[in-house]
């Protein structure tokens, strides 16, 4: 027991913190950084132990990009159904100190912006995120960040830019990271071809994965404009289903952190 501790000590970025903090990252925009981290929030906030008083909520949904898109989001949802606490920065560095070295927070999740403005030529070893606003921000989260959260799509369109986001932004900065396959379509892709194709690809590189994709349902298109959670989907059909993909999410990022 005492060597299994030690061993989770020592593998810990942060072990003097209470807060655990995930960065959803991905060079590549649209690939479901920000469904991901809000819907991941909303599983760990449901899952929160609840202690009594008015301690604030043990999870932080946090978003850095100048376009604010959680905060329209989460300010679209019911206040009784967001089951988490959330902060958007639009680029501002400096303002995530205070939320992540609170000790009554104990999961912070933090969705960044696409990124596609790097520098082609930085060499290998050499920091590719560039001058910008932008690059500033990533650059504050990913150096409080106790794993990263990739996600990937059966589509071959987003491959090299994980692969360009988990070895040069990631590997560089020693951040445990986790691959999680997005928009699986369970009804053009039955046979599983695709997705069978996307799984090969990431275990040739030895990348971790949460091992089934979060499927590709029209529930999820519209929960923006709807302001829903997957904590607020029906549990019955295809709304349970869509809501269980963002639950194993939840629970294989917790494995690793
Ligand atoms: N599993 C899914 N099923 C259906 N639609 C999805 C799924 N995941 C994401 N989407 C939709 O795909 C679009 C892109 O998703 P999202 O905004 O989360 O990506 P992003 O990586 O945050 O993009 P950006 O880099 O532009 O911020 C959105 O319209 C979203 O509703
Ligand atoms: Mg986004």
């Amino acid at each position: 027991m005492t060597t299994s501790t030690a061993a989770t000590a020592a593998t810990r970025r942060f072990p003097e913190r209470e807060a655990r903090v995930v960065v959803v990252v991905q060079q590549k925009g649209g690939a479901g950084k920000t469904t991901i981290a809000i819907n991941t929030a909303a599983c760990a906030g449901r899952s929160a132990v609840q202690s009594p008083g008015d301690s604030p909520s043990p999870v932080v949904a946090i978003g850095i990009d100048v376009q604010a898109s959680l905060e329209k989001w989460c300010a679209g949802v019911r206040e009784d159904a967001l089951p988490f606490d959330y902060l958007v920065t639009k680029g501002k560095v400096g303002l995530l100190a205070n939320v992540v070295d609170d000790p009554e927070r104990r999961r912070i999740i933090i969705d960044t912006p696409g990124f596609l403005d790097v520098d082609p030529d930085a060499e290998w070893g050499s920091d590719p995120l560039g001058e910008s606003r932008t690059a500033d921000a990533l650059r504050e989260v990913l150096d409080l960040a106790d794993l990263a959260i990739v996600p990937i799509t059966p589509s071959a369109i987003t491959w090299d830019e994980a692969e360009f986001t988990i070895e040069r932004i990631l590997k560089p900065r020693h951040i445990p990271f986790l691959m999680v396959i997005n928009m699986h379509d369970p009804g053009k892709d039955k046979q599983e071809v695709q997705l069978d194709k996307v799984k090969a690809w990431i275990d040739e590189r030895n990348y971790p994965r949460v091992s089934d994709p979060i499927r590709r349902y029209t529930i999820h298109e519209n929960a923006y404009e709807n302001g829903t959670l997957v904590t607020e989907y029906k549990l019955s059909g295809t709304a349970l289903k869509a809501r269980e993909d963002f639950m194993r999410v939840a629970l294989t990022m917790e494995q690793m952190l």
